[in-house]
C-alpha cells in the first residue's frame, strides 16, 4: 500500500532529526585508535596550572616516600626496617597504620580556600594509591577504605564538595590501576596476566564507582603494574567513560591505562614524573611534579633544601606553559589533615605570581619560539587574538637592557609593556635580529612583582 506523502514526509523529517543524535550516542569504539581521536575538551589547555595532592595511608609514617610501604616490606630497605624496629612495636603491619590515620585537622573548606589562594584552576587527589586504601567509602575496598578506618569520613566526596562550592577549580582523580600487594592482582600477575581477577573484582568496578560517584572531571590513571592495557580492559571503560558516563562531555585522561600506553594513548600525555621536555610538542601533555624533590608524599624527615623554591617553581610553570604543557605541582598533607605551611607559602607565593601575571600564562598558546635564542630564561607564550607576545624573563637584567632575539619590532607600531609597571617601555628594533627593551631601573617598591616578569609585546612580528 502506498503510503500518504505527507506520513512519509514525516517520517523522513524524524528520521533527519533522529539520526545524528544516534550515531552521537556512542561516537567511541573501545579501540586506541577511535578513542585517541576524541578531541581534548578545551577547557583543559585553557586553565594550565592544576595541584596534585598525595594523601594516604602513606601520609601516616610519613618517612622516605609514599613508596613506604613497598621499600619497607618488598624491597626491605635498610633505613626503612630500621625506622620501623625503632619507632613501632615488633610485629606492626602496614595495616596498623590505618587506625593512625586520624585526619583530625582536615577541614576541606579551608584547603579548597588555600588551593585556591594559588592561583590554580584545577585539583587532583590520590583517591586511592598503589597501597590500595581508598579515600572514599568504596564498596570493593572492604575495611581498607577511610570510611571503615582511619578518619572514618569520606575523604574525596568532603574535598570534591568543597572545592566545587567554594572555588570555580575543577575535580580531578589520580586512581592507581594496580596494588602492590593485593592477593587478586599478585595470582594474576603469577598467570603473566591471563586471568583477570583483580581488574573483575577491583579496578574497573571501583573506577565506575568513582565516576558516576563524585565525577571527577580529571582522571589520572597510574600505575598499569607492567599489565597491559588488554588486562585493564582501558579502552573498554574509556569508551564508556567518553560516550555515556556522566562526565562524557567535559572529562579528560591521561596517558597511564597500561604497559605500553603512557606517552602514546589515551587523553593528554604525561609521559614521565616531571616531564619538562623544554621543546613544543605535538600533543597536549602535562608536567606534574612536586615541590619536595624526593617524596609526592609528605615526608616528616625532610629539609628545607628538599623542597623547590618559588623561583624554581616559576621558571617550571613558565617553561612548561611555552611548551604548551600543563603543570601540576603536588603537595603532600599530613596524616592529621593539615596542609604543612611550607606547601601553603609556596601556593601563595604562586598566587601572588599569577595574580599580575596570569594574563601571560591562563588561555595562551605557544608561540612560534618557546625561548629565545639570545637571552637565557625568556620563555614566550601567546594570545593569537589579541596579537599579543608575552616575553617572562626570569633574570632582572643589571644592565637595564634586555636584548630579545626572536621577536622582531616594528617601528610604530609595536608597543611594549610590562605587566603591572603601567607605562610603555622604550625599544629599539635590530631588523633580523631582533629588538632591544629598556627595563627601567625599579626600586624594589616599584617592582610589579619577584621571581619572574612579563613584557606583553603588541604587533611584533
Ligand atoms: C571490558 O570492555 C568491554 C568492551 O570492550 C565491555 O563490554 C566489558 O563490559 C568490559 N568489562 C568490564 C568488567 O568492565
Ligand atoms: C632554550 O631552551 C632550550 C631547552 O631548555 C635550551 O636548550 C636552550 O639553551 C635555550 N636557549 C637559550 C638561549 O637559553
Amino acid at each position: 500500500m502506498a503510503q500518504p506523502v505527507g506520513v512519509s514526509l514525516v517520517l523522513g523529517l524524524l528520521l533527519l532529526f533522529f539520526l545524528p543524535l544516534q550515531r552521537n550516542a556512542a561516537p567511541y569504539d573501545p579501540t586506541w585508535e577511535s578513542l585517541d581521536s576524541r578531541p581534548l575538551p578545551t577547557w583543559f589547555d585553557e586553565v594550565k596550572f592544576g595541584i596534585f595532592i598525595h594523601w594516604g595511608l602513606f601520609s601516616v609514617p610519613s618517612f622516605g616516600s609514599e613508596w613506604f610501604w613497598w621499600y619497607w616490606q618488598k624491597e626491605k630497605r635498610e633505613s626503612y626496617i630500621k625506622f620501623m624496629e625503632t619507632n613501632y612495636p615488633p610485629g606492626f603491619s602496614y595495616g596498623d597504620f590505618g587506625p593512625l590515620f586520624t585526619a583530625e585537622f582536615f577541614d576541606a573548606d579551608q584547603w579548597a580556600d588555600i588551593l585556591k589562594s594559588s592561583g590554580a584552576k584545577y585539583v587532583v587527589l590520590t583517591s586511592k594509591h598503589h597501597e590500595g586504601f581508598t579515600m572514599w567509602g568504596s564498596k570493593y575496598s572492604w575495611s581498607w577504605n577511610a570510611v571503615d578506618v582511619g578518619p572514618k569520613r569520606d575523604i574525596v566526596a568532603e574535598l570534591a564538595s568543597s572545592i566545587r562550592n567554594r572555588t570555580g577549580l575543577r575535580f580531578g582523580l589520580y586512581h592507581s590501576l594496580f596494588e602492590w600487594f593485593n592477593p587478586l592482582f599478585l595470582s594474576d600477575a603469577s598467570s603473566a596476566f591471563r586471568t583477570k581477577q583483580f581488574p573483575n573484582a577491583k579496578s574497573l568496578p571501583e573506577l565506575y564507582e568513582i565516576v558516576n560517584r563524585y565525577q571527577p572531571e580529571i582522571l589520572w590513571s597510574d600505575g598499569d603494574g607492567y599489565a597491559p592495557d588488554t588486562y585493564w580492559n582501558s579502552t573498554g571503560f574509556l569508551a564508556w567513560l567518553y560516550n555515556e558516563s556522566p562526565v562524557r562531555d567535559t572529562v579528560v585522561t591521561n596517558d597511564r591505562w597500561g604497559a605500553g600506553s603512557i606517552c602514546k594513548h589515551g587523553g593528554y600525555y604525561t609521559c614521565s614524573d616531571r616531564y619538562n621536555p623544554g621543546h613544543l610538542l605535538p600533543h597536549k601533555w602535562e608536567n606534574c611534579m612536586t615541590i619536595d624533590k624526593k617524596s609526592w608524599g609528605y615526608r616528616r624527615n625532610a629539609r628545607l633544601s628538599d623542597y623547590l623554591t618559588i623561583e624554581e617553581l616559576v621558571k617550571q610553570l613558565v617553561e612548561t606553559v611555552s611548551c604548551g604543557g600543563n603543570f601540576l605541582m603536588n603537595i603532600g598533607p599530613t596524616h592529621d589533615g593539615r596542609i604543612p605551611v611550607i606547601f601553603e607559602e609556596r601556593l601563595m607565593q604562586m598566587g601572588k605570581w599569577l595574580s599580575v601575571n596570569g594574563e601571560a600564562i591562563f588561555s595562551t598558546k605557544p608561540w612560534r619560539a618557546q625561548n629565545d635564542s639570545v637571552t637565557p630564561g625568556v620563555w614566550y607564550t601567546f594570545k593569537p587574538k589579541e596579537n599579543v607576545v608575552f616575553a617572562i624573563f626570569l633574570n632582572w637584567p643589571s644592565s637595564g637592557i634586555l636584548m630579545l632575539g626572536e621577536p622582531k619590532g616594528i617601528a610604530e607600531m609595536t608597543e611594549v609593556q610590562m605587566i603591572g609597571y603601567g607605562e610603555p617601555l622604550k625599544w629599539i628594533p635590530l631588523g633580523e635580529k631582533g629588538m632591544v627593551v629598556a627595563i627601567p631601573p625599579l626600586p624594589f617598591s616599584k617592582l610589579p612583582c619577584e621571581w619572574g616578569w612579563t613584557l606583553q609585546l603588541t604587533n611584533v612580528n
